[in-house]
């Protein structure tokens, strides 16, 4: 059965023509609870291109968007910016269609997709390189690990479009194409939900790419990500957000996470966060049985002061914890204080534990882990409240020093 489905102009010589996925719920262990959008554009100069495919069941989505622009035979040059299949899945399909002249990517680009694919016959470029399509010329920036070792961007100069792959993306699935049409507040959660799971290890990156910009020449007017709306207002608001995620400098938010096999560390974490509130400080408590890591990576990513607690089972940290311990240990965290706790029968390795691993994050602890036996006493969650207040002071100090 032919799908049918229509190209959506973004400047006077390039459409999109990508994949709307509504019912994405699962992307490798990130919850896309509003779906997921995988881009793909069409630039009609004298040597028409496609700038990135989809993932592999869109396919026929993709090539129905460019049907109804032009004949996908007509293509001359295809460019690949990433490897990773949401984006190279369909490539094979494309090539099989389209069968282009060239298929232009990076040399690490050319080795991924022929382990993916085999060699569909790759032309690799670096920074520095351009096509000349005939009225305007593709240049191509290297942004290697900007999140995988083949990842890089192409300026179309004719538009002044930047197709920056999966930089300033975020997953959703919406009508609008543009992120000025769509609301502030849900662009500004997707990109730091984006980017907490997917790019904060890489901050450092970040921000020397976001450095060089203006020493690349690059006149840029619109932003064309893989993932999600597109920008073509407003730029230098989502620069700065990406400079904010990266930087993650301190701010007046907490978050206690905690898992919870008979309620005491639960009681724990909410005298906890009933002490920081104490001190006007915002604070949310999340357990982890019902809330999924990627939601809890972005509260981690958005809080100046993270309390981690959770019993001990088997003379481990409970199994819950030890996941997320293990999601934000990659994803290197950073410039936040911490707090460890939790509760235990007997040999008590939970708080140690955790404890632990934000001393090897270098994150500041001001206090010792706390850990409670059995059931916390009434003393004993007064001072979980007063450790919550004590460390929202320190907060508010650390942000008023800074
Ligand atoms: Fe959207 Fe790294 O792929």
């Amino acid at each position: 059965m032919k799908k049918f489905f229509k190209a959506q102009q973004v400047s006077p010589n390039v459409w999109w023509v990508g994949a709307i996925d509504w019912n994405v719920r699962n992307f490798h262990g990130y919850l896309t609870d509003r779906g997921s959008t995988y881009n793909a554009f069409l630039i009609i100069d004298e040597k028409i291109t496609l700038v990135d495919t989809v993932k592999a069941p869109f396919a026929d989505e993709m090539l129905a968007r460019i049907s109804s622009v032009i004949d996908p035979e007509k293509i001359d040059y295809i460019i690949s910016n990433h490897a990773e299949p949401d984006h190279s899945g369909a490539l094979p399909a494309a090539v099989a269609a389209i069968k282009p002249e060239k298929i232009f990517t990076s040399a690490a680009g050319a080795k991924t997709l022929n382990l993916y694919y085999g060699d569909l016959g790759y032309t690799a470029v670096k920074t520095g390189d351009s096509v000349d399509l005939g009225n305007g010329k593709c240049a191509f920036v290297d942004t290697k690990m900007l999140h995988w070792p083949d990842s890089m961007v192409t300026y179309y100069d004719r538009d002044k479009l930047l197709f920056s792959q999966d930089a300033f993306g975020m997953h959703l699935a919406c009508s609008k194409l543009w992120a000025d049409e769509n609301p502030w507040s849900v662009m500004e959660y997707e990109v730091r939900k984006y980017f907490a799971n997917i790019l904060n290890l890489y901050s450092e990156k970040v921000i020397a790419l976001l450095d060089s910009l203006p020493g690349l020449g690059l006149d840029i007017e619109v932003i064309l990500p893989d993932h999600g709306p597109l920008w073509r207002k407003d730029l230098d608001k989502i620069i700065q957000l990406y400079r904010d995620c990266a930087l993650q400098a301190p701010v007046p938010r907490a978050v206690v996470v905690y898992a919870t096999m008979w309620g005491s560390t639960k009681v724990c974490a909410e005298a906890f966060a009933d002490g920081v509130r104490s001190k006007g400080v915002e604070v949310e408590t999340a357990d982890l049985l019902v809330n999924d890591r990627s939601n809890i990576m972005t509260k981690v990513a958005g809080a100046g002061l993270i309390a981690f607690g959770a019993p001990t089972m088997n003379n481990q940290v409970y199994p819950a914890m030890a996941d997320i311990m293990n999601y934000i240990k990659g994803l290197r965290i950073k410039n936040k204080i911490a707090f460890a706790f939790g509760s235990c029968g007997w040999s008590g390795e939970g708080a140690k534990q955790i404890a632990a691993l934000f001393d090897e994050l270098k994150l500041e602890q001001p206090l010792p882990m706390k850990q409670v036996k059995y059931m916390p006493q009434s003393n004993e969650t007064e001072e979980f409240f007063n450790a919550g207040a004590e460390l929202a002071e320190k907060l508010l100090e650390k942000i008023n020093n800074k």
